[in-house]
């Protein structure tokens, strides 16, 4: 049995003011649905504030990126202990946002799942393929290489440590979300590869769907049988949107 997970990806919005109404929001909000997780996601500079809101609430917070090394010389990085001693659960890594601007490769975000991993963070891996390749029919080549990249790495069991998050490019923050259909039918198939290396961790694992999920199409989207839960940008901006997508993960508890 999965338990849906909610995750708020603010990206770089936010302010001491605004993040306070979001988080004291979310809090009194979420207090009927229990039956789901949910986490925020916000930039580093408000982990602090995150942790002060947050803490001893069933609602957990992490970074949206680390550096994979422990310390050093890398201006503008922040390490793996840095988010844990601010008691982050979770980090986004490999998000198409910097994979795209070129920051982040295959093989630098394997290594990153594995420091995040063992320094105690669930990292949320976001694989997903480009409009292009989504026109030239190749989602599934695109998105076995994004994951097996991170197998490579560290083994089929190092995987069962984080959360995998597909989120087509195409439909990040563009309002098109893919169907349903479509996104059960690459997640099914995303966990029959995995199912095959481990059908514990398969079973396990929990999958979610990103790109412009909505207080609309949550529902049906979270009642797919391998979406276990959504990434959320633009709808985590609004309060009330953001609730109703943790209420329809709540709601789907089955
Ligand atoms: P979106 O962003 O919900 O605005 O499409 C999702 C994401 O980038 O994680």
């Amino acid at each position: 049995m999965r338990r849906k997970l909610v995750v708020a990806n603010r990206k770089m919005n936010g302010s001491l003011a605004s993040n306070q109404v979001f988080l004291e929001g979310l809090l009194l909000g979420t207090q009927d649905y229990p039956y789901a997780d949910y986490a925020v996601c916000v930039p580093h500079p408000y982990l602090f504030q995150a942790e002060a809101i947050l803490k001893g609430s069933a609602i957990a917070w992490g970074g949206q990126n680390m550096s994979r090394y422990e310390s050093g010389a890398y201006t503008g990085s922040v390490s793996p202990r840095m988010l844990t001693e601010f008691g982050c659960e979770y980090v986004i890594i490999g998000h198409s946002e910097r994979r795209q601007r070129g920051h982040d490769t295959d093989l630098a975000i394997g290594e990153r799942f594995e420091v995040a991993a063992k320094a105690g963070l669930k990292p949320i891996l976001c694989i997903g393929e480009t409009l292009a390749e989504y026109e030239a029919g190749i989602t599934d080549l695109v998105t076995i290489r994004q994951l097996n990249a991170v197998i490579q790495e560290l083994g089929i069991k190092g995987l069962a440590s984080g959360v995998i998050a597909y989120e087509p490019v195409w439909a990040i923050g563009t309002g098109k979300a893919a169907s349903p259909a479509h996104a059960q039918n690459i997640l099914s198939f995303l966990r029959k590869h995995i199912a095959m290396l481990d059908a514990d961790i398969a079973n396990n694992i929990r999958i979610l769907y990103g790109g412009s999920v909505n207080a609309t199409n949550a529902t049906e989207l979270f009642s797919m049988p391998d979406i276990d839960g959504g990434l959320v940008g633009s709808a985590s901006l609004n309060t009330a949107d953001f609730v109703a997508i943790c209420q329809a993960a709540s709601n789907a508890y089955r």
